[in-house]
């Protein structure tokens, strides 16, 4: 029901490794659309959805293989605008009656400069001196184009890096303009949302409230609990969720030891007080803490939180009579199915850390409104919310907590040590306004003592490890390059500031082969 106000324009996903960024590039100009994996999209579902727009994305396939990705054929007679990029060029051609080959020179990888042959509506103020760069990525080449379509651009590896059947609205590319190395592919997605006649009506401020007559649709007058962990997700959802239905909300935060300094009271006063939720602070240190008494190893410890967390999730949720919905802060990128080659199609949807199979176990139903927005769009509309820009901003934090920052044994004398210089740190990176330029900041307590002398005397402390990263997604990360001055002020601080430390160091691994936590 909600999405029924917007122009929508359907991705098909014909398996690309960057189909999201074409979802990316639309949402920038305030359309929206979704993503389907070819294997889903028959006429029927083109019909309900009701596209004014479909674009094809590229893949891995080639279309000269038997049995290869396809389009549904009567799609071409559904009477909207469509764009096929890559893999989805070449399925259009074959299916339109064009030819596409396979073999020897035919591939192109990398940057490739396209010339202009003719004037298009796509191309509106796209070339700059006639010719433009853009990113190739191909195997196969279109041999012959389909009868109706023309070429407007050409590159020396593709004699028909564009064509079009301008009368019909049929653009097929070569390249991918949704990538960062075709540095004016945006203005192509501009233009084709344009010519289909999309308006722009994708904001945030008509989503908050879609989502809220959606959530209340859902829920009714049922009770809603939610797992707060503090970081974006779960609290732009409970503040969404709580919008919609008020006090038939009530969140759990737990509090499991494992945080940094003064987080909890932050978050709880944040919920409780400022927002009026109803908040269960959850107070279980004891239980955590001494269940991982003595435990080193990094996988036992995640264990044994995880399954705890479960447990106390599960006793307080009890304890709210009549609760039948579970709100999550899934975000798309974790619903998006993607398209597997090896077999059929595949779903990666993850589970939340924190509740995974929780539902089922409580028979509870889910409640995920930010099923349909990606990570800086949850940003957006935690602000819109009214959630604090400081807040929104914050660096993820791993569900363990600090527990993954404490390798061997966990004690509380260490985490007391590590809470206080991570405090520092931040501080720290906070004065040089370079928050927002990292993607995660953290400091990990070791396990070793170093000597090391402060005024006359000799000292025996803990040593720290400082991390900072640069990433998109936390699946790879770069050490993040501090000047030597800034290094060196913040051990100066963090020792003389935190008693226990006396001598930091900076880990300059990279991920792979490292990762961004240190277990
Ligand atoms: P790694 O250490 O695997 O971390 O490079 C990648 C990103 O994931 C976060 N992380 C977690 N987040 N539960 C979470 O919610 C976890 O168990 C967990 N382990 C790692 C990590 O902080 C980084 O942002």
């Amino acid at each position: 029901m909600a999405m029924t106000q917007h122009d929508r324009l359907l991705i098909i996903d014909f398996g690309s490794q960057v189909t999201q960024l074409i979802a990316r590039r639309l949402r920038e100009l305030n359309v929206y659309c979704e993503i389907h994996p070819y294997q889903g999209v028959t006429m029927d579902m083109v019909r309900a959805m009701a596209p004014k727009a479909i674009i094809f994305s590229g893949g891995p396939d080639s279309v000269t293989r038997e049995g290869s990705p396809r389009a549904p054929q009567e799609i071409f007679d559904y009477g909207v605008p469509i764009l096929g990029i890559c893999y989805g060029q070449q399925v259009m051609m074959q299916q339109l009656g064009g030819r596409v080959e396979s073999g020897h020179g035919t591939a192109e990888f990398g940057r490739a400069y396209v010339e202009q042959k003719a004037q298009l509506d796509l191309l509106d103020g796209w070339f700059t001196e006639g010719r433009e760069q853009v990113w190739m990525s191909h195997g196969d080449h279109v041999a012959e184009i389909a009868p109706g379509f023309e070429v407007y651009g050409t590159s020396p590896g593709a004699p028909f890096a564009i064509t079009a059947d301008a009368s019909r609205h049929f653009y097929a590319v070569q390249f991918h303009p949704e990538v960062h190395h075709t540095p004016r592919g945006a203005k192509l997605y501009e233009n084709f949302v344009k010519l289909a006649g999309f308006t722009g009506d994708w904001t945030m401020g008509a989503y908050r409230q879609e989502a809220i007559d959606k959530i209340r649709q859902q829920v009714g007058d049922a009770k809603v609990i939610c797992g707060l962990s503090g970081g974006v997700d779960s609290s732009v959802a409970a503040a969404l969720i709580h919008e919609a239905i008020g006090d038939q909300l009530t969140c759990v935060f737990v509090d499991h030891g494992l945080l940094r300094l003064n987080e909890a009271e932050e978050v709880v006063t944040m919920f409780r007080d400022h927002m009026n939720l109803q908040v269960i602070h959850a107070q279980e240190q004891e239980l955590f803490l001494g269940e991982l008494d003595g435990v080193s190893d990094p996988e036992t410890k995640r264990k044994i939180i995880g399954k705890l967390f479960i447990d106390v999730f599960q006793k307080y949720a009890n304890d709210i009579e009549g609760a039948q919905f579970l709100a999550q802060g899934t975000l798309y990128p974790d619903v998006i199915e993607s398209v597997s080659f090896s077999g059929g199609p595949s779903v990666t949807i993850k589970s939340h850390h924190n509740v995974g199979g929780l539902p089922e176990k409580m028979g509870l139903k889910l409640v995920e409104p930010l099923r349909e927005l990606f990570k800086d769009e949850v940003r957006d509309l935690g602000r819109e919310l009214g959630l604090p820009a400081h807040f929104i901003g914050r660096h993820p934090f791993p569900g363990p907590g600090l527990a993954i920052r404490c390798p061997g044994e966990i004690t509380r004398e260490k985490l007391e040590i590590l809470r206080k210089a991570d405090a520092v740190y931040i501080d720290q990176i906070r004065k040089h306004g370079l928050y927002d330029d990292i993607w995660q900041a953290f400091v990990a307590i070791l396990p070793v003592r170093t000597v090391g002398v402060m005024g006359d005397g000799r000292t025996y402390d803990y040593a720290c490890a400082l991390r900072a990263v640069t990433s998109v997604d936390g699946m790879t990360a770069d050490y993040y390059p501090f000047t030597h001055d800034f290094l060196g002020e913040t051990a100066t601080r963090i020792i003389n500031e935190v008693k226990g430390i006396n001598r930091c160091t900076y880990d300059i691994t990279s991920k792979p082969p490292g990762t961004i936590e240190w277990e």
